[in-house]
């Protein structure tokens, strides 16, 4: 089937209404995606006819109930290629971190232990390792990148190599919400497993796919990597439901322990001691889950998949450059992020949305002029303050896609910037006298 973002906006009710009076122009994907109609129905579907408690009961309605939350739980796996068992369902991608964090990283950090993150996190993939190394006696190392906001992958390589036994956990996104990069992370998980051979003991990896999953497809099984996390209200899910995959590993041998504790996840308590439920995504979800959720989520990811996730990368791309090339035209305005594809590479290493600066105009306001315009663009530092502070940015515009977005759409960003000419350059002065 042919892909086409025209056809696609019709399963999207929210993109016919109108803000100040102007068709609305979604240009705010990467902070949270639209939701199609199926997703919406799917919720609605689940409350109107199957809702009551999982597993407790013994009851239809539960047993529906069960079955949806399972039903789910093995096609939100499967969309990533994983196997049910690996899923942790959790509330978001910021809650999936700290799992690895209070979960694993608590029990088997020693102090002077090193947890690696680049300096392009998300503060999801940053505050929560700061933390963790806090509470560990452990150390942060930020890795650094380039002028374009790229991993230098060698430079990365020897900086990890040179904390040996101590490098305990690295910690990346996969892609960067503010430039758009795509990380090597076949490469950095590549190098980690490399370097965890020299030192005889693991060295875990966490992928951030928040911004990823949404755009890339992802082989969870071949990726090799121990823990990634996501957000289902970025690839077209609701909010409140998001995900951790966990390598068998990890979960077998008990090296992740759960951080949330109380019913459901038990298989018996005594006044003193409780023992943990042996399966492992049971043994992970305490209390009532958010099963309408988890069935919206599925039924983003069955929509994804219906499309193919090829094609949802490849019209991002176009969508991507097709912003660069318009944008890069305009004297005002100074993009952030790489431009051009790495040397030797076949394709631009970016996804997903597009930052940059307006010379002498400050983001917010250029992000107010264009609302006024009805074009919804995100503006501020986007929770990556240390990218921010890196480069000297105050805070950066940014538009973003998803596979409703259109070129349509980014014509109308620049008619939106414009206007933010208009008001705060004001007109070419006339030659002079
Ligand atoms: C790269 C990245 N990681 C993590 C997050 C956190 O996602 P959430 O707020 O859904 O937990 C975001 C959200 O913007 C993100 O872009």
């Amino acid at each position: 089937m042919a892909f086409s973002a025209r056809d696609i906006r019709a399963d999207f009710p929210i993109l016919d209404r109108r803000v100040h009076n102007q068709p609305l122009v979604y240009l705010d994907s990467a902070a949270t995606s639209q939701k199609p109609r199926q997703v919406i129905e799917a919720i609605n579907n689940y409350y109107v006819h199957h809702n009551a408690n999982v597993h407790r009961g013994v009851h239809v309605l539960s047993d529906e109930s069960t079955q949806a939350w399972q039903d789910s739980r093995q096609i939100i796996a499967g969309f990533f290629s994983a196997d049910p068992s690996q899923l942790i369902l959790t509330r978001n991608a910021t809650e999936s971190l700290n799992g690895v964090a209070y979960g694993w990283a608590d029990h088997n950090l020693e102090p002077e232990d090193v947890i690696a993150v680049t300096h392009m996190e998300h503060h999801a993939n940053f505050v929560v390792w700061q933390q963790a190394a806090k509470r560990n006696n452990a150390r942060l190392h930020v890795l650094d990148i380039d002028e374009q906001g790229r991993l230098d992958l060698e430079k990365a390589a020897a900086q990890l190599a040179h904390w040996g036994q101590r490098l305990k956990l690295v910690a990346l996104t996969h892609v960067s919400n503010t430039t758009g990069v795509v990380n090597p992370v076949e490469e950095v998980i590549a190098v980690c497993r490399r370097l965890e051979k020299k030192a005889g003991q693991p060295i875990r990896v966490v992928v951030d796919g928040a911004q990823s999953a949404p755009h890339l497809p992802v082989d969870f099984q071949s990726l090799d990597v121990d823990f990634f996390v996501f957000s289902g209200h970025k690839m077209l899910g609701p909010m409140g439901v998001g995900g951790l995959l966990v390598k068998h590993d990890l979960l077998t041998s008990g090296q992740l322990r759960p951080w949330l504790f109380g019913g459901g996840m038990i298989s018996a308590v005594f006044t003193d001691r409780t023992d943990f439920h042996p399966q492992p995504d049971e043994r992970f979800t305490a209390g009532t889950p958010d099963v309408a959720s988890a069935a919206g989520l599925a039924a983003a990811c069955r929509y994804l998949q219906a499309l193919g996730m090829d094609q949802v990368e490849a019209w991002d791309r176009q969508l991507v450059s097709y912003a660069l090339e318009r944008l890069g035209e305009l004297p005002e305005i100074e993009l952030i992020g790489p431009t051009q594809a790495r040397p030797g590479a076949v394709q631009l290493d970016r996804v997903g949305s597009v930052a940059f600066l307006y010379r002498g105009v400050h983001a917010h306001d250029v992000a107010q002029v264009l609302d006024s315009e009805g074009v919804e663009v995100r503006s501020g530092h986007h929770c990556t303050m240390p990218l921010h502070l890196k480069f000297g940015w105050q805070a950066t515009t940014r538009a973003s896609f998803q596979v409703y977005s259109t070129k349509q759409d980014i014509d109308r960003l620049l008619d939106g910037l414009s206007k933010v000419k208009q008001i705060f350059v004001g007109p070419r002065p006339a030659v002079a006298p």
